[in-house]
This record gives C-alpha cells, structure tokens and sequence, in this order.
C-alpha cells in the first residue's frame, strides 16, 4: 500500500500535522501550492489553480488530504486538488486542523460541512474525515478570548493532552483502511 499526505497549511498548523503524518506513517508528502498564495483573496474565491505536483497522485492507493477550513468553505487549494485528481484518487482521507469544536461541526461554520463537501466529490473514495480542532491543543485561559484562540497553531510544544488520543486513533483508522 503505498500512502502519501498531500497539504496546504497558511499560518503552519495543517504543515505541522501533514508532517507528523507523514512521519509516523513513513509515507511520503508533498506541499499543494496555489498559483496565488494570497489568503485573503483565496478566501474571496479568487482561484488561478494551483502549481503542478511533483508526485503523480495515481502512483498512491491511499492519499490524505490535510489543511485548514476558511469560512465553512473547502478552501480552494484543496479543491482544486480534488476536483483535478477525482478520477484519479484511489482512497483519500480528508484531515483538517480547523477552528471549530467537535461540539459546533454541524454549525455554519463547523468542519462537518466541509466534510460533506469532500465527500459529496468522491463519494465512497473519501474514505475518512477527522478534525483537529484547536481547541484540542489551545490553552484554557484562551478559550474565552476568539481573537487570541484562533491565533494559536498546533506545534510540537503544544501537541500533548485531549489531541494525543484523536491523533493515534487516526493513525490505527489509517492503518486499518
Ligand atoms: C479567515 C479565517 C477563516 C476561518 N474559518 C474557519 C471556519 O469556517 N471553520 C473552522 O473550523 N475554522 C476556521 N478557521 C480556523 C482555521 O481553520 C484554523 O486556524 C487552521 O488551523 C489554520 O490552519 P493553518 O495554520 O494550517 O493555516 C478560519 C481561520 C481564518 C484565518
């Protein structure tokens, strides 16, 4: 079975759990990169596709798929890598570290919707969804602040405690499949 993670990260968080994947699993990775890296505009829908991979998606039998959630949205890079691979994607198991809680998914912003929207895509091929919401890793005088939660970023001091469990059972679920 040969794996690879596939990423997008802008402030580093979703860099961080692509590579400790990638680590763990021993498979290789590449980084998706848009044409226009410019967040805001991404955010506003302006899409000019992304760069070619260096890797050819259909060598991999099982591709995870890992970056953030901006707006309730699948955010453009990653789309594009879905929509441009669909024939060609065998499994894929769409990862995110995102904002939203376990508690608020099926909220207008919550990572569920996003996960339907992979799922709708690929239909059986996506295979699995997991979120890692920040609130998982955050410190807990941060909770009440939003504007100071949403700056933290998971990092290897901060990957301890509640995320640990999330993240090995992951790894056994990606194992497994
Ligand atoms: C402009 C903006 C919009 C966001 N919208 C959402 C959202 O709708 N739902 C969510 O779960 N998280 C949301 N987030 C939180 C990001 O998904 C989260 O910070 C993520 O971990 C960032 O990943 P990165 O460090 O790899 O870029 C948003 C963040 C930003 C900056």
């Amino acid at each position: 079975m040969k794996t690879i993670v596939y990423y997008y990260s802008h402030k580093g968080s979703n860099r961080f759990l692509a590579q400790r994947l990638a680590s763990d699993l021993a498979c290789d990775i590449e980084e998706i990169k848009p044409r226009l890296n410019v967040h805001l505009l991404m955010i506003m829908g302006l899409n000019l596709g992304n760069r070619a991979l260096k890797t050819k998606v259909e060598d991999y039998d099982k591709i995870i798929l890992c970056g953030p959630i901006w707006m309730g949205k699948l955010i453009v890079p990653l789309k594009n890598f879905v929509i441009k691979y669909q024939r060609k994607i065998k499994k894929l198991i769409f990862v995110s570290c995102c904002g939203s809680s376990f508690k608020d998914k099926d909220n207008k912003f919550g990572h569920n919707l996003v996960f339907n929207q992979v799922k709708s895509l690929l239909h059986h091929k996506c295979l699995h969804c997991e979120a890692f919401p920040i609130d998982l890793f955050a410190p807990a005088e941060l909770k009440d602040d939003s504007a100071a939660f949403m700056k933290v970023h998971l990092n290897s001091e901060n990957f301890m405690g509640e995320i640990i469990p999330v993240y090995d059972a992951l790894i056994s679920r990606i194992n497994e499949l």
